[in-house]
């Protein structure tokens, strides 16, 4: 699969078969992954991959944690800033709409919106997971690097076929997630990554982007294209 194709045609995917992902493919993607970049070459990225038994007894238990109303974890990580500004704020509020608004769930109905936030945590039906911790000790250039290596990760699983989604969401359950992965001392869990073959069934609204202007600068900015 061409670069592009693979960068264009993932998307965070939230609906999945029970098609089992074969662990080979995983093996590929994580060996390949393996080659991402990171300052000094310090790899600060561990990863948990779960299928079967131990990710089903995983989503049990946390979907029932969740339904029952359970207060989430205390934080490890702020997920977004308390005072997130604009453009930024913007952003997110444009996402929440669009993202419950495909689901025909109104912005103010918070308890829809929760209902619907509890399939985050059977992995949106997909049969695989990946779990990605950091050590505690490292700094912000470590943590750039684990994105760069996740979404190294979840290209590499569009060639496969494979889709994803990333989830910050496990993040909040993760003394639930510690139970089953038994992580060394020391290590925050960023986030969860459900993986397997998309459920083409399940209707989604393709998240926009900003205009490249808003993001991107180039200079002597009458070289850019178009310009
Ligand atoms: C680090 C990270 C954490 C995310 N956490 C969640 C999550 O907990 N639940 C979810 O449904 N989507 C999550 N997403 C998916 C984003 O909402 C999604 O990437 C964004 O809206 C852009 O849409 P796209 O990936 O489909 O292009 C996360 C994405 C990233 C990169």
């Amino acid at each position: 699969m061409d670069v592009y194709e693979a960068v264009t045609s993932r998307r965070a995917v939230r609906g999945f078969t029970d098609r089992p992902v074969p662990i080979e493919a995983l093996e590929r993607v994580l060996a390949a992954a393996a080659w991402s970049p990171s300052g000094s070459n310090v790899q600060p990225w561990h990863s948990y991959v779960l299928t079967g038994a131990p990710l089903a007894e995983l989503k049990k238990l946390a979907v029932e944690r969740v339904a029952a109303g359970d207060p989430f974890d205390e934080r490890e990580y702020q997920m977004y800033p308390p005072d997130l500004k604009t453009p930024y704020r913007q952003r997110r509020h444009d996402f929440a709409e669009q993202r419950y608004g495909a689901l025909g769930i109104s912005r103010h109905d918070l308890e829809a919106r929760q209902r619907a936030a509890i399939a985050n945590w059977d992995c949106f039906g997909a049969p695989a997971a990946l779990f990605c911790y950091i050590d505690r000790d490292m700094g912000l250039p470590q943590w750039a690097d684990v994105g760069m290596y996740l979404q190294t990760v979840m290209l590499l699983l569009r060639a496969e076929g494979l889709h994803s989604c990333p989830q910050m969401a496990w993040s909040t359950v993760r003394k639930t997630v510690a139970e089953i992965l038994s992580p060394p001392e020391g290590l925050i869990l960023f986030c969860g990554m459900s993986i397997g073959f998309e459920d083409v069934t399940v209707d989604y609204t393709r998240t926009g982007r900003a205009a490249l202007a808003e993001t991107v600068t180039f200079l002597p900015s009458e070289h850019r294209a178009g310009a």
